[in-house]
Parts: structure tokens; C-alpha cells; sequence
């Protein structure tokens, strides 16, 4: 009864907001998201976001420690907005790596993941055509020895969430933890779970962590 009335409830909602989302409009996080960052996100001194919104979840990486942030999004409207919230990050208008330079101990995406085509900026929050197989395969160059990179994904697309956890492994990283939790796609009105995942680079076959 419960899944019925959610899933009516989500109809409704997406027939209000149709395809009309204002060019320009930034995908905000749900507290739920928020909180799964809140609770197991770790940082190192330097910090880079991709993808970064509003500018949220960078914030929480500035609360719990990071010294040096860097934050980018391919929306201008988003960066526009983060600017404002991380008055003391560099915020940059970059799609993934273009403008970004050195290397971070941590690297946080939390990219779109359901299926579509991406018409307008907003979509870039909710269609994952590719974008983060790009990610793994470019941010092994951003990221220093020992560093790790979290990325929030879902299951609500089967067949992008296998394809991420393939290019995870072709692109030679291992899960180090994952936490999830159930929760209801508003935009889409599915249930389906949201994971974050700590990943670092696997360690070269006959590798000691001697090195
Ligand atoms: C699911 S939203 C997450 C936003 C924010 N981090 C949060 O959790 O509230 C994904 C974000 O990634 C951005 N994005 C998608 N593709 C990108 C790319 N190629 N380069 C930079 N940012 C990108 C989108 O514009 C969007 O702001």
C-alpha cells in the first residue's frame, strides 16, 4: 500500500515538473545522501568534488578536515551557486578533469546514474551517458599514492550500475567498503538502493605494501 502511494505520489510529482526543469537549475541533494557523506566520508588534506552541485557535499569534506579544496561542475549554474556556499574552495566550471590541476589525497563524485539523454544542463545531474567511466579511467592521475576516491552510486538503473562496476575493475580499482541504504526516486518512482563506495587503485599483482 505504502509502494503504491509513493509510486502514485511520484507520477504525480513528475507530471507537475514534466520536462520543464529551468535551464540552469541545480540538482539538490537529498538529506538521506547527505547523511550517508555525513556519516562515512573520510578526507585527506587535499580535496577535489566533481560534480559538486550546490556545493554540499564539498562542504561536508570542509567540516570534516580538508584543507584544500577544489571544487568543479560542468553546470554553470551550479558553480555559480557553489561559489557561494565555499567562499574559501576554488570553485571551477570544468567537464570532469579539464581544468583541474595536481593531485588529491581524496576525490569525490557523486554522479548521475540513471538512463537518458542529456538535452539541457540539468541532465548532466541525472543521465549517466558515460560520464563516469570517463571519471575512473582520468582520475587515477589526479589522485596521490594512498589517496582514495568516493563515489555515490545507485542500482535503479541495473544496466548502468553493472556497467560502473565493470569499469571500476577494467579501470584496475578494488571496493575498499560500500554502505547503502533503500530509498525512493523521486524523479524516477522506483525504489532502488544508494551505495557509497570507497574505492582506491588495486595493487599491482606481486605488489607488497612495502612497495
Ligand atoms: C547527481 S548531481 C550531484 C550534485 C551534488 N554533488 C550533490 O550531491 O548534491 C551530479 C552533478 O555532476 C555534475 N556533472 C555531470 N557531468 C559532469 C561532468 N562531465 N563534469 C563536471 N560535472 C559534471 C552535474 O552537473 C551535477 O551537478
Amino acid at each position: 500500500m505504502i509502494d503504491y502511494l509513493e509510486s502514485a505520489l511520484g507520477k504525480v510529482i513528475n507530471k507537475i515538473q514534466g520536462r520543464d526543469y529551468e535551464q540552469g537549475d541545480v540538482l539538490r541533494a537529498s538529506r538521506k545522501r547527505l547523511k550517508q557523506f555525513r556519516e562515512h566520508l573520510t578526507v585527506g588534506d587535499r580535496t577535489l568534488e566533481i560534480g559538486t552541485g550546490s556545493g554540499v557535499i564539498a562542504k561536508i569534506a570542509l567540516e570534516k578536515g580538508a584543507k584544500e579544496l577544489v571544487a568543479v561542475d560542468i553546470n554553470p549554474a551550479a558553480v555559480a551557486e557553489a561559489k557561494r556556499l565555499l567562499p574559501q574552495a576554488t570553485v571551477l566550471e570544468s567537464d570532469l578533469f579539464e581544468k583541474v590541476q595536481g593531485v588529491f589525497d581524496t576525490i569525490i563524485f557523486a554522479p548521475p546514474w540513471s538512463e537518458g539523454e542529456i538535452e539541457d544542463y540539468f541532465d548532466h545531474a541525472i543521465y549517466d551517458c558515460g560520464v563516469v567511466g570517463r571519471f575512473l579511467q582520468e582520475a587515477t592521475t589526479y589522485l596521490a599514492p594512498h589517496g582514495r576516491i568516493w563515489i555515490q552510486y545507485s542500482d535503479e538503473s541495473a544496466t548502468n550500475h553493472q556497467r560502473f562496476l565493470r569499469d571500476l575493475t577494467d579501470n584496475g580499482y578494488r571496493v575498499e567498503q560500500s554502505w547503502s541504504y533503500l530509498d525512493w526516486a523521486i524523479l524516477t518512482g522506483v525504489h532502488a538502493n544508494i551505495i557509497l563506495y570507497e574505492i582506491a587503485p588495486a595493487p599491482v599483482v606481486g605488489e607488497t605494501s612495502q612497495g
